[in-house]
């Protein structure tokens, strides 16, 4: 099983990030092959002035079988960088692919605005999405990583429970 994580935030400490990085830990774990972007080693353009890191982004990605998106939440939305990315960098043939999202956020009462990734894979190119999300703040993290043990859970059973039905939806 092939899974690409788009960790999405431009921002040079993301938190979505350090929780992509721990769930791409986990899925090696569990045997999946993954493709990890971190897109602030591309200078992506908006839909109409993309750059030829667009295509190169989309060239990475088009083999996946699955997705983890990393999205940092801005104003009760996906962030900019990740919208460029969806608009720009995702093949139409990845109709009804499998994906997961792993969001940081300011506070805890933005949890429900993952609801927008959600809308935009579901209506644009019929994707499932992994029940799960992973959803954290700033007080889950410290210089080291992730100190919320309930988050560490989650980054596993996100990565079990994707692994398990990315490998199903394969046969
Ligand atoms: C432009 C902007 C808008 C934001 N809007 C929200 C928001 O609506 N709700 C919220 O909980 N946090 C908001 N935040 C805080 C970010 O979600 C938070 O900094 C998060 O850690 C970003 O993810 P990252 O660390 O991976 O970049 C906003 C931050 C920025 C820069």
């Amino acid at each position: 099983m092939k899974t690409a994580i788009i960790s999405s935030s431009l921002n040079p400490e993301s938190k979505s990030f350090i929780m992509c990085k721990a769930v791409e830990a986990e899925l090696i774990k569990q045997g999946a092959e993954v493709i990890f972007v971190d897109a602030r080693d591309y200078k992506l353009g908006p839909l109409f002035q993309t750059t030829p890191d667009n295509d190169k982004l989309a060239e990475k990605v088009k083999d996946a079988d699955n997705f983890v998106f990393g999205m940092a939440l801005y104003d009760y939305s996906v962030n900019d960088n990740l919208k460029i990315i969806l608009d720009t960098c995702i093949d139409p043939k990845l109709d009804h692919a499998l994906f997961g999202i792993i969001c940081a956020a300011g506070g805890d009462k933005s949890y429900l605005s993952t609801m927008h990734l959600s809308q935009i894979c579901m209506n644009e190119w019929r994707m499932m999405q992994l029940p799960r999300v992973i959803f954290g703040t700033g007080k889950d993290f410290d210089e080291k990583g992730i100190n919320c043990e309930n988050l560490k859970e989650r980054v596993v059973k996100f990565a079990d429970e994707l692994y398990t039905l990315g490998s199903k939806l394969l046969k």
